[in-house]
C-alpha cells in the first residue's frame, strides 16, 4: 500500500489523462454552440480538477473485465457528467447552498443560478447522447449502458438519495435510513462506474458482473461515509469545498449519528467487504482494490 493515501498507481494517471482528453473532445465546444455560455459552464463544471474516482472505477473495471482502455472512454465521460451535473445542483441555493467547489467558485457563483440549473441539465442528457450514440459499442451494450446510468441517476438511485437528504434535514435517522440514503445518492453511481466499465469491455462474464456489484455497493455507501468524516475533519483549504457544510446544514451524516471512530470503522470494515468481493481475481484486482484504499484513506 502506497504511504501517501492520496497517491494511487501509474494506472490513476493515465486513467485521469484519457478522461481529461475525453471531456475536451465530447463537451459541447462554446464557439459552436447555440449557446456559448451554457456550454461554457458546462465545461467550467466538468474539467475544474476533481479526483476523478468514478472515471478511474470505470477504467479499471474495462480493464478487469478484459477491455481495452479507448473502449471506457465514453463510458467514463458520460458518468463523470452526471457527477459534475449532480455536483452543480447540489451546490444550488435550494440545496446544500455551498459557494466553493473544487476550490473555485460553484457553478452558480462563477455563472447565475440560472445557468447552473440548466448547465446541470445538459451535462445529464449529454450522458446519455454520448452513450446512445456512440460507435464504439454494440446496440446491446448501449442500451445496457444507458439503463444502467438511468437507474442510478434517477429515481432508484441518486436524484432519489438526494430528495431523502433534503427531507432528512435537521434530524438523526437511524443507522440503516441513513446507509439507505447514502446507497442511493452515492453508491448507486459508483457501482455503476463498475457496470459501466463492464459493458464497455462487451465480454459477459456474470460472475465478474456480481463481483463488481458487490464492491461497488460496499465502496460506494464508504466513500460518502468517508466523504461525512472529511466535512468534520478536514478544512476548507485540504476539501477546496467549505468545511463543515453538513453541520451548518443540519444534515443526517455518519459521524453526527454514529460519533467519528464508529463511522470510521464502518468505512474500513465496507472497504474489506469490497476487497474481498474481488479476491478470486488476483492481481488483476489491483487497481481496484487499491481505489478502494483510496476512496477510505483520501484526505480531500
Ligand atoms: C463528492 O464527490 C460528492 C459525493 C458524492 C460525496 P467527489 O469527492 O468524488 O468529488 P470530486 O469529483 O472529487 O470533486
Ligand atoms: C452529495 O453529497 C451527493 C451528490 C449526489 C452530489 P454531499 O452534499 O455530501 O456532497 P459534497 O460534500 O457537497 O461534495
Ligand atoms: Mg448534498
Ligand atoms: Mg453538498
Ligand atoms: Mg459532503
Amino acid at each position: 500500500m502506497n504511504s501517501d493515501p492520496n497517491r494511487l498507481e501509474p494506472f490513476a494517471d493515465e486513467a485521469r489523462a484519457r478522461l481529461q482528453a475525453a471531456l475536451q473532445r465530447l463537451l459541447p465546444d462554446p464557439a459552436t454552440s447555440a449557446s456559448p455560455r451554457l456550454a461554457e459552464a458546462m465545461r467550467y463544471a466538468a474539467l475544474n480538477g476533481g479526483k476523478r474516482i468514478r472515471p478511474m472505477l470505470v477504467y479499471a473495471a474495462c480493464r478487469l473485465a478484459g477491455g481495452e482502455p479507448e473502449r471506457a472512454d465514453v463510458a467514463a465521460v458520460a458518468v463523470e457528467a452526471i457527477h459534475a451535473y449532480s455536483l452543480v445542483h447540489d451546490d444550488l441555493p435550494a440545496m446544500d447552498d455551498d459557494d466553493l467547489r473544487r476550490g473555485k467558485p460553484t457553478c452558480h457563483r462563477a455563472f447565475d443560478e440560472a445557468t447552473a440549473i440548466l448547465a446541470g441539465d445538459t451535462l445529464h442528457t449529454l450522458a446519455f447522447d454520448l452513450l446512445a450514440g456512440s460507435g464504439d459499442y454494440s446496440d446491446a451494450a448501449r442500451v445496457a449502458m444507458v439503463r444502467v446510468l438511468c437507474r442510478a441517476a434517477g429515481g432508484t438511485g441518486m436524484a432519489a438519495g438526494q430528495m431523502l437528504d433534503m427531507a432528512a434535514h435537521g434530524r438523526l435517522q437511524d443507522p440503516a435510513a441513513l446507509e439507505r440514503m447514502h446507497y442511493l445518492k452515492t453508491g448507486r453511481l459508483i457501482t455503476a462506474s463498475l457496470l459501466l466499465g463492464y459493458h464497455a469491455a462487451e465480454r459477459a462474464d456474470a460472475d465478474l458482473e456480481a463481483a463488481l456489484i458487490a464492491f461497488g455497493d460496499a465502496i460506494g455507501l464508504a466513500f460518502q461515509i468517508q466523504d461525512d468524516i472529511l466535512d468534520v475533519t478536514a478544512d476548507t483549504d485540504q476539501l477546496g469545498k467549505p468545511s463543515r457544510s453538513d453541520e451548518k446544514h443540519g444534515k443526517s451524516t455518519f459521524p453526527a449519528l454514529l460519533g467519528l471512530d464508529a463511522s470510521r470503522q464502518r468505512a474500513q470494515a465496507l472497504c474489506e467487504q469490497a476487497r474481498a468481493a474481488l479476491d478470486g481475481y488476483g492481481a488483476a484486482a489491483r487497481p481496484l482494490q487499491q481505489l478502494a484504499d483510496f476512496i477510505v484513506q483520501r484526505t480531500h
